[in-house]
């Protein structure tokens, strides 16, 4: 390919865990970048908050005037600093003054995605983000092209490596919460504010992501229901391997058919119970995977890389290249695709199954008392395992499928018996026949 054309000229915005990657990556192999895309790439500069804490970049790329840098002769902008502002603002501003945009940043689609798809639209230039949902692994693409022709109707998997290494360790060590937290910050896995993960944001980001491409409809953050690993106990990974199953931070889309044929999409982000022998039991340390059902494909699984600097970086790079070849061919990539508008169904209504453990009086009536509550609200028991221990006993209660309002208020009524000493855990369980 000839590549004596002008170069493509890079702005990289933030040079921390995954910048840096891009940046020595980039830096590594221009020739085969070039040969790649059919021109040279050029990095014109490098933004960062503290340009004395860079000594990585060569100091006539460095400045902390990000806008500064996007105003300038630019071609793509990649960004890499995360949260909302000052990347939303940076970002709208390249689109509008015709620059292509690559970035890892899903808390900013997941909010404002369609306000950038806008920009990008009405500019003529490319909004390009695989980095933003599970690291290195390339599950958007496929999403947003390779399946564009197919019908999807679930994508589930584990798209925050820093929780699925905190449970993973939790399970496998027996370490504690807060030292396994400390190290994925030090891996470079955790967010700047690690609660992003902890707490679910982040999963509910890309599951926002997720959704809204696999299902053809805008599904931002909020319309996802969201649960962390903050409250998962010892005792509920205790109560998980008794049964032969594990503890993983699943993000779940669904494409849900009513009675009348009514569609909506349903997206959520919780802990689950999944039999250690389903694939997700596997997925370790701060792997990621993801199941997609598709109506033609069947089942496809996407694993790899979640998290991290060079993962990421690859991803970032992928981008980056696909948005520097439509510029020297003058094409575009994929554009929003949101005409299918499904309502979002609310939580209370989605059909789940629980597995709830108790410590119960061991005496006569208890086990019937608390199956009468369960049949009360017309909440059907799958399996039931009692075992003694003198004066009390542990009850584990999984059941069919229910409206997961329905199944909340059951505990709540189970947890007001007398007869009930206790709740030890309460989880949904995933991944198995209903
Ligand atoms: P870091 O916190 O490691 O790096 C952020 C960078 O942005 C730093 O270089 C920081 O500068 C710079 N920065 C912060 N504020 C500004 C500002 N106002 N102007 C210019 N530069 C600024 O983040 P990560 O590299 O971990 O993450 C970057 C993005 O990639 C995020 O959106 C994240 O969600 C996403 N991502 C991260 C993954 C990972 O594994 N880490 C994986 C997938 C996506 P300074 O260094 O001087 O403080
Ligand atoms: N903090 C994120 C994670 C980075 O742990 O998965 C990758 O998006």
């Amino acid at each position: 390919m000839n590549v004596n054309r002008e170069p493509i000229r890079v702005a990289l915005l933030g040079c921390g865990t995954v910048g840096t990657e891009v940046l020595r990556l980039l830096q590594d192999q221009p020739e085969e970048f070039a040969a790649r895309t059919g021109a040279p790439m050029q990095v014109t500069g490098v933004a960062v908050r503290r340009p004395d804490k860079h000594p990585e970049v060569p100091p006539g790329l460095l400045t902390a005037d990000a806008s500064a840098l996007v105003d300038g002769d630019v071609d793509v902008v990649v960004e890499l600093i995360g949260g909302i502002e000052p990347a939303r603002s940076l970002l709208l501003r390249a689109l509008r003054s015709g620059k292509s945009v690559v970035t890892a940043n899903k808390a900013l689609l997941a909010e404002h995605g369609s306000e950038l798809y806008a920009a990008a639209d009405e500019a003529g230039v490319d909004i390009y983000f695989e980095a933003a949902v599970a690291g290195a692994i390339p599950l958007l693409r496929p999403l947003r092209e390779s399946l564009a022709g197919d019908r999807i109707h679930r994508v589930m998997g584990i798209v925050n490596g820093t929780t699925n290494y905190i449970l993973s360790e939790m399970d496998a060590t027996g370490a504690g919460y807060a030292e396994t937290l400390d190290e994925a910050g030090r891996l470079g896995y955790a967010e700047a504010d690690p609660t992003a993960d902890v707490d679910g944001f982040d999963a509910a980001s890309k599951a926002a992501i997720l959704a809204s491409l696999a299902f053809h409809t805008r599904v931002t953050a909020s319309d996802v229901h969201r649960e962390g690993i903050s409250g998962v106990t010892p005792g509920d990974l205790a109560a998980a391997r008794q049964l032969d199953r594990t503890v993983k931070l699943l993000s779940i889309c669904e494409r849900v058919v009513d009675e009348d044929g009514g569609e909506s999409v349903s997206a959520r982000v919780h802990p689950a119970m999944i039999p250690s022998t389903h694939p997700l039991a596997r997925v370790g340390d701060a792997y990621n995977a993801v199941f997609v059902e598709a109506e033609a494909a069947g089942e496809l699984m996407f694993y790899g890389r979640g998290a991290g600097g060079a993962p990421t970086a690859s991803a970032v790079l992928g981008d980056l290249v696909a948005v520097a070849r439509n510029r020297v061919v003058g094409g575009r990539g994929p554009r929003e695709s949101a005409h299918a508008k499904l309502p979002v169904q609310p939580m209370g209504k989605t059909p789940t199954r629980y597995h709830v453990s108790l410590d119960v009086a061991d005496k006569p009536g208890v086990l019937s008392q608390v199956a009468s509550t369960f049949t009360d609200h017309e909440v059907s028991i799958s399996v039931v395992r009692q075992q003694g221990r003198g004066a009390d006993a542990s009850l584990v209660v999984v059941t069919h499928t229910a409206a997961d309002e329905a199944l909340r208020s059951t505990v709540e009524s189970v947890a007001r018996l007398p007869v009930v000493r206790d709740v030890v855990s309460v989880m949904r369980v995933e991944g198995e026949p209903s």
